[in-house]
């Protein structure tokens, strides 16, 4: 049996873009019929970054007064980069005015979706996208299938894919789905959570001879930490006194408080911006549309961004007939994409150890980062961009 509904904006992925989207077009009277291939629980309990920037939250706040990130979230005024041994704090509100925010993204998820379908959205999970088409035309089509083994197909509007790195979506945009502009690492992060005690107020990013470390949190009691490691690491390799001890060599300084480590994962790195972000009546958000490596933290943020801009734009489009805004979104959105990707590729590459790297290259690297921390210009560059670039 083939179920076909209609609705105004088809969007493809339950995330932060998604969720966040749905609630956008909501506030202006746009109706939209949100589907995942994810169960929520999925959705709700898969680990991912935590830090929010100080435009994230001023959204996540002017969405709902009463968000937890003021509550369980901790707002952080500051970063220390470490090298050659030394710590150097990086002031946040001294030098921008701004802060960050630790509160992991499955939480910011379970909020969404607690605020959405307490709204009446229709949000469907376990519903499998398989392909858009008719993108070209005012009609565009989403077509899926049920966890029963249903098909369904959705007109709408306009399609958003909201959808991830594996977008379905994104073919009907860019032709096919790996067009794109790519940059691979010869390194990936080996990330834990642990149960312990924090091992210092704020974050630590640290270059080592060995390799980079990253000291992050999650709460009073679980810890969040990541180790530079190869690309084909296998999580389950390292005995947990392995991986304490490449943590600690990696933190020259400091002692780490060391807990039972109950997950561990290995994090792929890669910069990606596909060639199109908009082809007729469907664009992509998130990272359907771009990938950042993950230090720095902006991927969930500058997925936020693109759905502030996409929604002023639809708006436009489906309450006004006002074209200007959707034909200006992707070259709006690849501004602070590629702001973003500079960032996200300049902290990984002054931080990490590269496989081949030389005498000089360690020298060289220690001399850039001194170049930061020693100049009120260098902090403030990073600052701004760690907090993130003003939304909109
Ligand atoms: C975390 C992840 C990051 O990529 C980062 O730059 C900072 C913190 C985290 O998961 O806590």
């Amino acid at each position: 049996m083939i179920t076909s509904i209609r609705t105004r904006v088809a969007i493809v992925g339950a995330g932060p873009a998604g969720l966040i989207l749905s609630h956008l077009l909501a506030d202006a009277g746009i109706e939209s019929i949100v589907i995942d291939q994810r169960s929520r629980d999925e959705i709700e309990h898969t680990i991912r970054a935590g830090i929010l920037e100080q435009g994230t939250v001023d959204l996540l706040t002017a969405i709902d007064p009463n968000t937890r990130v003021h509550t369980i979230g901790d707002r952080h005024d500051g970063i220390e980069l470490r090298f050659q041994g030394e710590g150097h704090r990086i002031d946040f509100p001294g030098l921008v005015g701004r802060s960050v925010w630790l509160y992991p993204q499955h939480e910011v998820l379970k909020d969404m979706l607690r605020l959405r379908l307490g709204a009446g959205q229709d949000l469907r999970f376990g519903v499998t996208a398989s392909r858009v088409e008719d993108v070209e035309s005012e009609r565009p089509r989403v077509f899926a299938t049920t966890a029963d083994g249903e098909e369904l197909t959705i007109e709408a509007d306009f399609v958003v894919g909201a959808d991830g790195s594996r977008s379905v979506v994104r073919p009907a945009i860019t032709g096919d789905s790996r067009s794109g502009y790519f940059r691979e690492y010869p390194f990936a992060w080996f990330g834990i959570l642990t149960e312990a005690p924090p091992s210092a107020e704020e974050l630590i990013y640290s270059n080592s001879r060995n390799g980079f470390a990253l000291i992050s949190q999650r709460s009073p009691e679980v810890q969040r930490m990541y180790f530079q490691c190869a690309p084909d690491a296998d999580p389950n390799a390292l005995t947990e006194e392995q991986i304490w001890e490449t943590l600690q060599s990696r933190v020259p300084g400091t002692t780490l408080k060391e807990g039972p480590i109950f997950q561990r994962d290995v994090l792929r790195f890669r910069s990606f911006v596909a060639h199109e972000l908009r082809h007729g009546r469907a664009a992509l958000v998130g990272d359907a549309a771009h990938t950042v490596p993950p230090t720095g933290a902006k991927g969930m943020n500058l997925a936020i961004a693109d759905v502030v801009l996409l929604a002023r734009a639809l708006r436009a489009l489906l309450n006004e007939s006002d074209e200007r805004p959707i034909d200006g979104y992707a070259e709006q959105a690849s501004r602070r994409i590629w702001k973003a990707q500079h960032f996200s590729w300049w902290m990984t590459s002054m931080l990490h150890t590269a496989p081949d790297a030389s005498d000089f290259d360690h020298l060289r690297q220690a001399g850039e980062l001194r170049s930061v921390v020693e100049s009120e210009a260098g902090r403030t560059f990073l600052a701004e961009a760690y907090t993130g670039w003003p939304i909109g």
